[in-house]
């Protein structure tokens, strides 16, 4: 098992007691495995990858990975955001290079390594392109690629192709399911899109409601690429979807 989330508990205090975002949620992940998170709004899916991530911590339960329990930020895992947040005066390279410098990766390695992520995203022709010349697509190729920069174990992915138009979305759905082939990580990826987890994922874990646990978690065996029109995707989708109308009660 890679990741392993075992009866995770997180509650924010507020002025008065405490919110309690997640309850009782434990998943184990395995290496290789494309992850996606479905769940309504509010129900913790951020607060859960940001705890993977280690840029916050749980109020119970244990997460370790590759047998290793996780106390902060590590470059065994990357993170893909929904907003880029690309550094606007830095150049495409300089943007994937960032934690390379950080960790005083030696500049020829640094260039090797970026040359070939910007291959591998599709971005050769752009290196010197500063994010303001990009198009949401492409900034989110950057945003990948800086992810896999620090040649991380695990990419963690909180919907990042939401700020997309259908289109450009589809296309970025395909782009990934590539660089996941070819890069081998293990993937959690949020989305509020039941479409996109169908397309994407090995596993599609559904959240109820706060505080969330785990309500219901889908298999999809089926083979890549799936086909949006075929009568088991649209079945699939139904499904889920009918799963989460249920779960948001009328106010
Ligand atoms: N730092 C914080 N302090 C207090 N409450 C917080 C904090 N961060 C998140 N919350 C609360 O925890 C709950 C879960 O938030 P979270 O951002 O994880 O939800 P989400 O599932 O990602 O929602 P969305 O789908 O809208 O992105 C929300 O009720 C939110 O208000
Ligand atoms: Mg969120």
């Amino acid at each position: 098992m890679m990741l392993s989330i075992e009866k995770l508990r997180k509650a924010f205090p507020l002025e008065e007691g405490e919110l309690v975002a997640i309850e009782d949620f434990t998943l184990d992940v395995k290496k290789g495995e494309f992850i996606c998170i479905l769940g309504p709004s509010g129900c913790g899916k951020t607060t859960i990858l940001r705890i993977i991530a280690g840029l916050d911590t749980q109020t119970s339960g244990k997460i370790s990975l590759d047998g290793k329990i996780i106390k902060g930020p590590g470059s065994d895992r990357g993170m893909v955001f929904q907003e880029f947040a690309l550094f606007p005066w830095r150049s495409v390279r300089k943007n994937i290079e960032f934690g390379m410098e950080l960790r005083k990766v030696p500049v020829k390695t640094r260039h090797e390594t970026s040359q070939k992520l910007i291959e591998l995203v599709g971005l050769e022709g752009f290196e010197d392109a500063h994010p303001h010349e990009l198009s949401g697509g492409m900034k989110q190729r950057v945003g990948i690629a800086r992810a896999l920069a620090n040649e991380p174990d695990i990419l963690l992915m909180d919907e990042p192709f939401g700020a997309l138009d259908a289109q450009t979305r589809n296309m970025m759905q395909k782009e990934l399911l590539r660089i996941w082939e070819e890069t081998k990580k293990t993937v959690v990826f949020i989305t509020h899109s039941v479409d996109e987890a169908v397309f994407l994922a090995d596993r599609i874990v559904v959240m109820g409601e706060r505080p969330s646990s785990i309500t219901e978690i889908y298999d999809i065996p089926w083979e890549r690429p799936r086909e949006r029109a075929s009568m088991e995707f649209a079945n699939l989708r139904k499904e889920i979807l009918a799963k989460l109308e249920m779960m948001v009660r009328p106010e």
